[in-house]
């Protein structure tokens, strides 16, 4: 494989390119890779180690932006956070119902999850005032999706735009405990309503119209609360005023960061590659569904079960990928992963058909219009649907200037289709990689030998 291939890389600090050059890619990716924690399941351990009584000790933690966007919230709110190494760390908690008014405003950075979960938290604790904020994307999300239900559980949240986007200011109540009928399928949501019930009195249920990742429910049962699933009316039951208390929790590799190596190693011809130690939860595994109807060669290895959730070792090779449809329920399990599957369907024979997924338009940035133009701008053929996008593959990409918006999985999903591009492409703003992977640059120096 050539030297040189990743031509600008080091680290992505402050605006950074990461310039890629695919022509120069001599051979397929090869090797066995280790991805960071679980970005979903490293909010909720320090969460739910903040609210515990007594000593967590996370091992695996993701410390990238979003998580410690997540730690900081919590320290200002009095739960100490100690970072022991890169991967662990411990949280002395202060117990539910004892977090502290913090002395400023809490700032949730790019992580949505951040502010949709703490605004159960904050909103169920009494006679405190907080208040809350993001970075300029964070600012433009919607938040009326947790804040309606929390008011109808009694709390009082002010926000702009008639209280739909933070900045948001939150005065803590004794809320009361409610049945709430999602409309959408949302972990975040779900797991907001569920944070706020563990402060009422009796059972609060969320009924989601499909499956969401049930990350929350694993850990708020390991932490000691009563968790009630019924997986055939989609719906969650929390018991009010648990005793939480500490745990060790072990995260497994994030399933969102290893699916841009599964894609890689699809589409780079002579690639076999494995991804050690990846999260399995199947609320998750939406990608390797989808990427085994498109004919992918992915074998799950080494199964295992760590501290409550699935993982296993991925092994994929490259091979022939075929167009296939995504949608419907399987969407909520492969939300994240769209982008990147976006780039698989570029080297996929025939029009890969994706829809149901208007949430897309509604994360980090657009992802829907921003993948379908910087494919575009690559030489693909992508078209945009008011919820989703139709991609024909076959196309040659080539080398360009393109922009990750700030949007973390874009940067990613761009420099795996750069490697199969012919020339230099330039990724602006590659430095959002940092929110959930910040060894993303190591790790591609690594597969492609360079
Ligand atoms: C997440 C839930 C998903 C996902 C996000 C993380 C979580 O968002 O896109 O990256 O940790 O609960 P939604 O709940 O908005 O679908």
């Amino acid at each position: 494989m050539g030297k040189n291939t990743v031509i600008t890389v080091k680290s992505l600090s402050q605006h950074q390119d990461l310039i890629l050059d695919g022509s120069m890619l001599g051979g397929g990716l090869s090797g066995n890779i280790r991805i960071p924690g679980d970005k979903s399941i490293s909010h909720r351990s320090l969460m739910l180690g903040a609210l515990a009584q007594g000593e967590t000790i996370v091992h695996g933690l993701l410390l990238g932006e979003d998580p410690r966007s997540t730690a900081a919230c919590f320290r200002a709110m009095g739960a100490e956070i100690t970072e022991l190494n890169t991967e662990e760390v411990r949280i002395q908690g202060i117990g539910l119902g004892n977090l502290r008014e913090p002395a400023d405003i809490l700032d949730a950075g790019n992580s949505g999850t951040t502010m949709r979960l703490m605004l159960g938290i904050l909103a169920s604790h009494p006679d405190r005032f907080f208040s809350v904020t993001g970075d300029s994307s964070l600012r433009t999300r919607p938040m009326s999706r947790v804040i309606q239900p929390l008011t109808k559980m009694g709390a009082t949240i002010w926000g702009r735009e008639s209280n739909k986007l933070a900045p948001l200011a939150i005065r803590g109540q004794h809320l009361k405990p409610m049945h709430y009928h999602s409309p959408i399928a949302s972990a975040q949501v779900k797991s907001c309503i569920l944070l706020a019930g563990l402060m009422t009195e009796g059972q609060t249920t969320v009924t989601e119209p499909a499956l969401s990742r049930d990350h929350s429910e694993r850990m708020l049962r390991a932490f000691g609360a009563q968790v009630d699933v019924d997986p055939e009316t989609k719906s969650v039951t929390v018991t009010g005023h648990p005793t939480l208390t500490g745990q060790t929790v072990v995260v497994p590799g994030d399933i969102s960061s290893a699916a841009f190596w599964l894609v890689a190693g699809a589409i780079v011809p002579g690639s076999d590659l494995t991804v050690e130690n990846v999260g399995v939860n199947p609320t998750r595994t939406g990608v390797l569904e989808a990427l085994a109807m498109m004919g992918a060669d992915i074998t799950l290895e080494n199964q295992r079960e760590v501290a409550g959730e699935p993982v296993a070792d991925l092994r994929v090779r490259h091979g022939k990928l075929k167009a296939c449809k995504i949608a419907g329920d399987i969407i909520p399990r492969l939300i994240d992963e769209i982008p990147v599957l976006a780039v698989a369907a570029a080297f996929a024979e025939g029009t890969t058909v994706i829809k149901d997924a208007e949430e897309l338009r509604v994360k980090e940035s657009d992802r829907i219009t921003v993948m379908a133009k910087q494919l575009n701008a690559m030489g693909a053929s992508v078209s945009e649907l008011p919820n989703g996008m139709e991609v024909t593959g076959g196309r040659p990409l080539h080398g360009a200037e393109v922009d990750s918006f700030t949007d973390h999985r874009i940067a990613m999903s761009l420099a795996i289709a750069a490697l199969m591009a012919k020339g230099t492409t330039t990724i602006h703003r590659a430095e959002a990689a940092s929110i959930s992977y910040p060894t993303f640059v190591e790790t591609l120096e690594q597969v492609i030998g360079s």
